[in-house]
């Protein structure tokens, strides 16, 4: 298994490009099933989440094929399975996007229940509901979802549907549902985030009418059909922010291209109001620090969007705990988010978890962090050990990153295109 060997204490300078955000290419990945006619994506990120993605639309009989330049072209008129199997799923809880898109264009579907998820409970209760609402028929059985529309129908029809909390993939779902429903869909308590808008922008390019994406009350208007189109995946705002974070704890000025600042607002400000120089710049952003020993720790609360993303939660922990002073973290979306705890603890991090709360007394720049053989958990879990592995003495060594590789596109040689002394070793 890959492992991060990495030496701390080197600046980060230079310029990297963003790749296309993780959580915009898997639903616009599904959202092809929805036609029969060819779609192509730009600015695919070269992930292992996307490429788990791709095997299970395969899977069904569609067609897809990607180029060493971010350009994928998929086709779904041979779609001859409607369904996602268990050993695809469980790896990525994302494949739940594949149930609204088949329900919607071949009235039924067979999804695996995803499972247990190492951040928390992560239900889909919210999805079979408002799925039921526009006339699906769900059962579980034998762990998978099995939705069909009642007899005498063939399409969904528009619901109102008002979920019982905030949810991205549950949002994306029922847009892409709606797309092809007969009649109008309102989907109050949407989700907000830039993910949302550019799916939303992508189907209104195939033929979709839709209104208020990227607020928290979307309109669709079902249509007969959709049909291809041409899009490019939104720059990954967390993917920003974590080089964002990485380049605050080690120190540098670096230029992030492709990078959207109006996408990170909440990031940006903590990091400002820490001691971060950033700004603006034609085609990205450009963030200058001078090191985590003259910043400030900041205490946040994550929340949905437009609030501080529990996707830089982890990474915004690492910088908090070289900082000066103490700063508390509240996780608020998920309820088992602070497994890089333990493993920045190793390093030589002082935090104290008291339920959903982190308190994070900084080293105060009297002392670093101390390298160590640490064990990544999760996605954004590993992100942050990476980042405490930059500013570390000595040798950090990140085990298990599969678990970045499922979300970063060659995050090592962007780091090290930047002066990081990090190595993927065996
Ligand atoms: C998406 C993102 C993930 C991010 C998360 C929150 C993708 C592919 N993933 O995940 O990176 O961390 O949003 O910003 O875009 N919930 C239920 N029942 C449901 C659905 C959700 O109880 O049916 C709960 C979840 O357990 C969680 C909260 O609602 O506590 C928000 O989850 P949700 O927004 O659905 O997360 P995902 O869409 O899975």
């Amino acid at each position: 298994m890959d492992k991060l060997l990495i030496r701390g204490g080197r600046p980060l300078h230079g310029d990297i490009a963003i790749s296309g955000a993780k959580n915009a290419a898997l639903p616009e990945l599904c959202a092809a099933l929805l036609t029969a006619e060819p779609v192509v994506l730009h600015n695919v990120p070269r992930l292992q989440d996307v490429a788990t993605m791709l095997k299970l639309i395969r899977n069904m009989g569609v067609t897809a094929e990607r180029d060493d330049n971010g350009m994928v072209s998929i086709n779904a008129g041979g779609l001859h399975t409607p369904e996602a199997p268990y050993e695809l799923v469980k790896t990525m809880r994302a494949s739940v996007l594949a149930l609204g898109p088949l329900l919607a264009r071949f009235g039924r579907a067979r999804v695996s229940l995803p499972g247990g998820c190492a951040i928390g409970s992560r239900p889909v209760d919210q999805h079979i509901k408002g799925l039921q609402a526009m006339g699906a028929e769900i059962v579980v059985e034998h762990g998978y979802m099995i939705a069909t529309l009642p007899a005498g129908r063939t399409r969904l029809k528009g619901a109102r549907i008002t979920t019982d909390m905030v949810t991205v993939t549950g949002t994306e779902n029922f847009l892409m549902a709606a797309t092809l429903a007969e009649g109008e869909t309102i989907l109050e308590n949407a989700a907000q985030e830039p993910e949302i808008a550019d799916l939303a922008e992508m189907l209104i390019a195939m033929g979709a009418r839709i209104e208020g994406h990227g607020t928290s009350r979307i309109r669709i208007q079902g249509v007969d059909a959709l049909h291809g189109c041409t899009h490019a995946v939104v720059a990954d705002r967390i993917e920003a922010g974590t080089f964002l974070c990485a380049v605050a704890a080690t120190g540098g000025d670096v230029l992030l291209r492709h990078a959207r600042a109006e996408h990170l607002d909440a990031v940006v400000e903590k990091l400002q109001e820490a001691g971060v120089k950033i700004a603006p710049v034609e085609g990205g952003m450009r963030v200058m620090s001078a090191g985590a020993a003259k910043l400030k720790a900041q205490g946040f609360r994550t929340t949905e969007y437009p609030g501080f993303p529990t996707d830089m939660q982890a990474q915004f922990m690492a910088l908090n705990c070289v900082a000066h002073g103490t700063a508390a973290v509240t996780e608020t979306i998920f309820e088992n988010r602070f497994m890089h705890v333990n493993e920045l603890v190793r390093l030589g991090a002082r935090i104290q978890v008291d339920g959903r709360v982190a308190i994070i007394e900084g080293l105060d720049g009297t002392a670093r962090l101390s390298g160590a053989a640490v064990m990544a958990t999760d996605l954004r879990a590993s992100a942050s050990l990476v980042i405490a592995g930059l500013v570390a003495e000595g040798e950090t060594v990140v085990e298990r990153i599969y678990h970045l590789d499922r979300g970063y596109d060659r995050m090592e040689a962007k780091l090290r295109a930047l002066g990081a002394d990090i190595e993927r070793i065996e």
